[in-house]
């Protein structure tokens, strides 16, 4: 258990406009910190101001990439309490990716109280307009500064705010897609499965590729034969072909996305075929012209449920759904947002309150 201390700010910002947040634009007034040091572990649990912060231009971090990030939400519930999704997943996966990084991790209970106490602290940040929520961006960084090729002595565990709306600029409308057949994001062994900046940085060279091309974002394939469908950037990716759900399996290049384990639980329990079976792009393209590809759709924290209407791989262009929602991702979206934001009752127990 954290013994977190508050040195709380008595100059609030103004609120932006909650019909216009965008996405990751905005910051909250206040910022939690835990230090790490080797020998003493996680110390010094406070909730602070927001501002700028030193950190030694030799810090560890900025030279090396040791850092990793989640990314969860706060809601706010018709009857005004604030709730959070699943947040012991996201603590699971930190320990998961910072166990392949060489950071240190917090155990479960003690990340979720963190979460807890950011968000009950920024409680008023919670916007209220639909579609809105508060996204929590945990991450660890090292701190030492050391210019040798080493694990750091010293860490630091930042959580952030950020009031935020939808993270396309199209909202629920479809997204473009580009499939990258050139670049590689992740390959057996290597950090594909971890949420750790560095996977990011290295998959912008396609994202920029792919944003000249007319698209918005790039379908990465696995990275030994470039013959599998695996992930978008910021989302999984749900193929239906058929009648079946087809999503990348999740064995070590694959972010295991929270949003895509409580898809995967929602299909099972309402009786819909999923297949975790790798899924070639060719018989992606194939379904298309035989008139079977029935719906694409991505998952996420950031992006929820975002509908694809169009994927482009080599020379061919498949067009999905006339460019409309499909039936099952708008039910599949109903249906989370409904549980995410207090709307329908949680049967699935995924939900932790945290103040009324
Ligand atoms: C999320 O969905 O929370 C992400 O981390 C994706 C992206 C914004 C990096």
């Amino acid at each position: 258990m954290l013994n977190i201390k508050y040195e709380l700010t008595t100059e609030k910002k103004p609120k932006p406009d909650e019909n216009n947040l965008g996405f990751g634009i905005h910051y909250t007034d206040h910022m939690l910190v835990i230090d790490h040091t080797e020998g003493i572990g996680w110390h010094d649990a406070r909730i602070v101001p927001y501002a700028p912060f030193s950190i030694d231009p030799a810090a560890m971090v900025l030279h090396y990439a040791m850092e990793s990030f989640e990314g969860l939400k706060a809601y706010r519930t018709p009857n005004g309490s604030i709730q959070l999704f699943r947040p012991e997943k996201n603590a699971q996966r930190m320990i998961n990716t910072n166990k392949r990084m060489c950071l240190p991790a917090l155990p479960v209970e003690d990340f979720v109280q963190a979460v807890k106490a950011i968000v009950e602290t920024e409680k008023d940040w919670v916007p209220h307009a639909e579609g809105t929520s508060l996204y929590i961006r945990p991450f660890v960084i090292a701190t030492e500064p050391h210019l040798g090729v080493r694990t750091s002595k010293t860490h630091q565990f930042i959580i952030i705010c950020s009031p935020v709306g939808a993270y396309y600029s199209t909202g629920i409308n479809p997204v473009k897609i580009f499939v990258e057949d050139e670049y590689t994001r992740a390959c057996p062994g290597g950090t594909g499965f971890t949420k750790c900046g560095g996977n990011y940085a290295a998959s912008l060279v396609s994202q920029v590729k792919a944003h000249d091309l007319g698209y918005e974002q790039t379908l990465w394939l696995d990275g030994v034969e470039h013959k599998y469908v695996e992930e978008v950037g910021s989302m999984n990716c749900f193929f239906k072909i058929d009648g079946t759900v087809y999503t990348a399996p999740c064995v070590g290049t694959v972010l295991p996305g929270v949003t895509r384990m409580s898809c995967i639980e929602l299909l099972q329990k309402w009786g819909i075929p999923v297949s975790e079976n790798r899924l070639p792009i060719a018989d992606v393209i194939q379904a298309s012209k035989d008139g079977k590809l029935e719906e694409v759709f991505g998952t996420g924290t950031a992006a929820v449920i975002s509908p694809v209407g169009e994927l482009r791989y080599e020379n061919e262009v498949a067009h999905i759904n006339n460019g409309e929602i499909g039936e099952l991702t708008h039910r599949l979206y109903d249906t989370l947002t409904g549980i995410q934001w207090g709307r329908i009752p949680d049967d699935m127990d995924w939900i932790t309150k945290v103040c009324d």
